[in-house]
């Protein structure tokens, strides 16, 4: 890129500045290492780093949020990930945590106040079908009054999240280039069906069928909503007979979308199944039941990415999953904005 994010011009965006939630942190490292990998050769000695702002919880559990620098007048992002494997902080924490950082850098006069956040929560709350509250929309809500003018996210499970915003403006980014990329890299992609782990994710499997020129499939859930993470039956739409499987998802929480899909396509006759998902949350027993698929070679390997971060360790331990990183979207996007050029290209 040639524009410099600190050398700012009349009618340019204020200098741009990150600071991060504490389950952000890491998250934000990353975007900042790739902003700074971005930097043209001309400013090599001007290097971003994280504003220095602090996280506290107070005895009685209320958060409080403190930016320590200077930022009137920036072009300001606010990292977090609501749920985050490496804290004992819960999702509702980590949302207090954004709103109240929000809007202590509202307070701090920044000029414009971008959210960044991988994981939408409540994400699957966008609908009402019984006596229910349309959660993701309140979430927008908090979010906008608290001081935010955009959000940036990644694969939100429902677009219609996007029109819960009256002011602020939503990028809804997309991990299934990355994972593609990857994908065709590092395993064979011969003989492949794209597989739909479920009628929602059709769209995501048609992109990935015509990226890749192969074959689609569908699998039919139907869930028992009076139930926790109960799924009814499951029917194939479609052929899997000597295939290899790769089936993407926008997430994995407990797994058993994934596990149960993957069984019926073994059934079905399929090879080798992977797995790819924007969001790798492994809530609740997923890691064991992904675990024991893999050792009992119903799956061969999940590919997720840094947007849900279990570290070094994890993937080390867990021979089943592989990790590709999304911060280099991330930060793409994010000195596209701040320079004012188009991001449409980036959303793809
Ligand atoms: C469903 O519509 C989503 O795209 C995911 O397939 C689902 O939320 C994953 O949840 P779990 O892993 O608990 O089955």
């Amino acid at each position: 890129m040639s524009e410099s994010y600190f050398q700012k011009r009349k009618g340019d965006r204020g200098a741009l500045s990150m600071s991060a939630c504490d389950s952000g942190k890491a998250f934000a490292a990353r975007i900042i290492e790739n902003l700074n990998k971005n930097m043209n050769g001309e400013r090599k000695d001007v290097r971003m780093r994280l504003t220095s702002s602090s996280e506290i919880t107070f005895g009685n559990g209320e958060i409080k949020n403190e930016i320590h620098e200077n930022i009137r007048g920036d072009d300001h992002y606010i990292v977090q990930c609501f749920d985050d494997p490496l804290s004992k902080k819960s999702i509702n924490d980590n949302l207090l945590a954004l709103l109240t950082h929000i809007n202590a850098v509202y307070q701090s006069d920044a000029d414009a106040i971008t959210v960044v956040i991988p994981q939408y929560c409540y994400s699957r709350q966008e609908r009402k079908k019984t006596r229910e509250g349309i959660t993701a929309k309140q979430i927008a809500q908090f979010i906008e009054v608290s001081g935010a003018d955009r959000v940036i996210t990644l694969d939100v499970h429902a677009e219609a999240i996007a029109g819960f915003f009256t002011r602020a403006k939503m990028e809804d980014l997309h991990a299934s280039r990355t994972l593609l990329d990857h994908f065709k890299k590092n395993y064979d992609s011969s003989n492949l069906v794209i597989t739909a782990p479920d009628v929602g994710g059709a769209e995501k499997a048609r992109f990935y069928s015509k990226t890749m020129q192969t074959d689609l499939a569908i699998v039919d859930k139907a869930r028992d909503y009076s139930k926790t993470s109960t799924i009814e039956s499951m029917r194939l739409v479609g052929n899997v007979k000597d295939k290899n499987v790769l089936i993407p998802d926008d997430m994995i929480s407990t797994g058993g979308t994934m596990v149960n899909a993957a069984k019926l396509l073994k059934d079905k006759g399929a090879k080798n199944i992977y797995i790819t998902c924007s969001l790798p949350f492994f809530n609740g027993h997923a890691k064991d039941i992904l675990y024991k698929a893999y050792e009992e070679k119903v799956i061969s390997r999940v590919i997720g990415t840094d947007a849900v971060f279990h570290g070094a360790k994890f993937i080390e331990e867990n021979k089943w999953y592989d990790e590709v990183s999304i911060a280099p979207l991330f930060a793409h996007v994010i000195s596209h904005i701040n320079a004012k050029r188009s991001v449409s290209e980036l959303l793809k």
